[in-house]
């Protein structure tokens, strides 16, 4: 057990590069957005941020090797709504607690899902889609980032409020499982607004439909959010944030959190995420102080809607 003076500690971090844990594979919606914001960051900070994707059990196994890491301010987590979230509702056996095993960093933007089909599907709406699988239970498959993914809670959630059982295929993050729906090895699957975009703009895959309220008129144009017409009230977006190990110096916390704020400053870098589809929030909810919030509320939300969905692991 090594000793040290939080203080000192602070004063000199960071002395060398920072690892922020990434707990899906590269070239997915997580991989994604914690590049692009840990570039900035670091540029902030003048100190390099290594990405390691430790994917595996829908971000839990990355999850749990974080809880596990020395507090000193070079290990964090890039956590979600699943592992973060959903995790304790879904794993019986989680070797972590999102709460009480972590301190929150900041919270990154969040990211509305579209619902994808490949190229030669035969269905050409959601509506199509639910007929089908009304018809046939059990025969349409979905892809997935891993179970208790956010890909994997959504398509449960459209599972249970479109009354139809679908099977779940799950991969060890989005990317794979989008190159499977590319290649028509599967038929569907939630993904993340902005890296699915240049997939549906390339022509590889049809977005079918819009897990946000609202349409998208710039990203994806004429189509329709689940709510408008399907299913009624339907509504998601994934949130991502930064943890570290519980009992990281409060300095480095509030260190990490100045550079990135100072990092949105860049107004081109956030119309940039806008335009991909990127929800920006009000720089009072990326606080250390009200993610820790969110998470733990969060936490909260999804045992009810585990249990109200009967979502499983299955
Ligand atoms: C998810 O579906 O939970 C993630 O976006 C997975 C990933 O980043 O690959």
């Amino acid at each position: 057990c090594i000793t040290f003076s939080a203080g000192a500690l602070a004063q000199a971090w960071p002395a060398r590069n920072i690892t922020w844990i990434v707990p899906f594979a590269a070239g997915g919606p997580t991989d994604a957005m914690a590049r692009d914001i840990a570039d900035k960051v670091s540029k902030q900070m003048g100190q390099v941020i290594v990405i390691e994707n430790a994917a595996g059990a829908g971000g839990t196994i990355g999850a749990a090797k974080a809880a596990r890491a020395t507090p000193d301010g070079y290990t964090f987590l890039v956590g979600h709504m699943g592992y973060m979230g959903a995790g304790p509702a879904l794993y019986k056996k989680l070797s972590y607690d999102p709460v009480k095993d972590f301190d929150a960093v900041f919270r990154f933007p969040d990211t509305p899902l579209v619902l994808l089909v490949g190229k030669s599907s035969p269905y050409k709406s959601a509506a199509d889609l639910i007929a089908a699988a009304k018809a046939a239970p059990g025969k349409v498959n979905f892809s997935n980032a891993g179970l208790g993914s956010s890909s994997h809670l959504i398509a449960a959630l459209f599972e249970a409020k479109a009354g139809i059982d679908v099977t779940q295929v799950a991969y060890k993050g989005a990317a794979p499982a989008i190159n499977d729906l590319i290649a028509g090895q599967v038929d569907v699957m939630f993904d993340q607004s902005n890296t699915a975009l240049p997939q549906v703009q390339g022509g590889r895959l049809t977005a079918l439909a819009l897990t946000s309220t609202s349409p998208m008129p710039q990203q994806y144009p004429g189509v329709p959010p689940l709510a408008e017409k399907v299913l009624p009230g339907f509504e998601a977006a994934t949130w991502y944030g930064l943890y570290a190990p519980k009992g990281v110096p409060r300095e480095v916390v509030q260190k990490m959190h100045q550079a990135y704020l100072k990092a949105l400053g860049d107004k081109e870098w956030t119309r940039r995420m806008g335009s991909q589809g990127i929800l920006l929030l009000p720089d009072a909810s990326y606080a250390p102080e009200a993610f820790a919030k969110h998470t733990a509320s969060e936490v909260e939300r999804w045992r009810k809607v585990v249990t109200d969905a009967k979502i499983q692991l299955d």
